[in-house]
């Protein structure tokens, strides 16, 4: 291993090994009265909007132990369309927020001091009634907003994925917003938000069980092109993606 390789490992791997007593040396922007970071995202003014479902008639539920027990990362799916149901029971079970007050936000998953790093967006690529698009998910309202739906969309994603689209009929893609978790603690914000995102992840593996479909979590996407692609970048970008399919 050549020395730059040595050099960016060692300075990759504090970032997951933290010293905690550290936070009590400084003042973090929350201690400063700094402006309070928004908590998640609204719509664009004028997006086409599509209202979720919230309840689930038509999906029969699972144990958890079949769940996790079914759990195998697939990576080759049925050519069939999910329907709206299964999409917002997915986004429900992985994205949603149950309540939030000034600073803190209660989700689906634990979130680092409630302060809740995380946004979701979708490419729904084969839905019952709707076209391929990209939407922002509107963590409160339990809503998709419409960021892209441009000729070539499944072509933009499927490159943004380093072609691990692979036919999938929904990818979820998870984004940090590090601020609002650096705002609270600073520089010990950055393991605690990659842990965030597996949380969500691991949360959408067994939902996707629940509705008789596969998951694989990816890493291995092209940063710069998926963070364009859902028009974001420094402040915000993307950390991990789910693509689900039918088994
Ligand atoms: C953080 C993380 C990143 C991953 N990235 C990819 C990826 O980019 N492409 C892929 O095909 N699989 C990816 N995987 C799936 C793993 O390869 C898979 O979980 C592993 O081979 C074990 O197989 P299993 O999930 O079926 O148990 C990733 C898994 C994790 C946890």
């Amino acid at each position: 291993m050549n020395d730059y390789v040595k050099n960016e490992i060692k300075n990759n791997r504090r970032a997951i090994k933290e010293d905690w007593r550290e936070l009590k040396d400084i003042k973090t922007d929350r201690q400063l009265n700094m402006e309070r970071p928004v908590m998640f995202k609204q719509a664009k003014v004028g997006s086409k909007i599509i209202k979720l479902e919230k309840e689930f008639p038509n999906i029969k539920q699972k144990t958890l132990t079949e769940c996790i027990k079914n759990r195998k990362s697939l990576r080759s799916y049925k050519d069939q369309n999910l329907t709206l149901e299964e999409v917002s029971y997915l986004l429900w079970e992985t994205s949603r927020v149950d309540s939030y007050k000034p600073g803190v936000t209660f989700r689906s998953i634990p979130t680092a001091g409630a302060t809740n790093s995380m946004e979701t967006y979708v490419f729904l690529n084969k839905i019952e009634g709707l076209n391929k698009g990209l939407y922002l998910y509107i963590q409160d309202k339990h809503q998709l907003s419409l960021i892209d739906d441009t000729l070539g969309i499944e072509e933009r994603v499927n490159e943004a994925l380093y072609g691990q689209l692979r036919g999938a009929s929904i990818i979820f893609f998870f984004t940090a917003t590090p601020y609002r978790t650096e705002y609270k603690y600073a520089h010990l914000s950055h393991k605690m938000i990659a842990i965030e995102a597996g949380h969500a992840g691991q949360n959408l593996s067994l939902a996707a069980e629940v509705i008789n479909c596969g998951a694989v979590m990816l890493a291995a996407y092209i940063q710069e092109f998926s963070d364009k692609l859902l028009g974001i970048g420094d402040e915000e970008f993307v950390t991990y993606v789910g693509a689900i399919g039918k088994r």
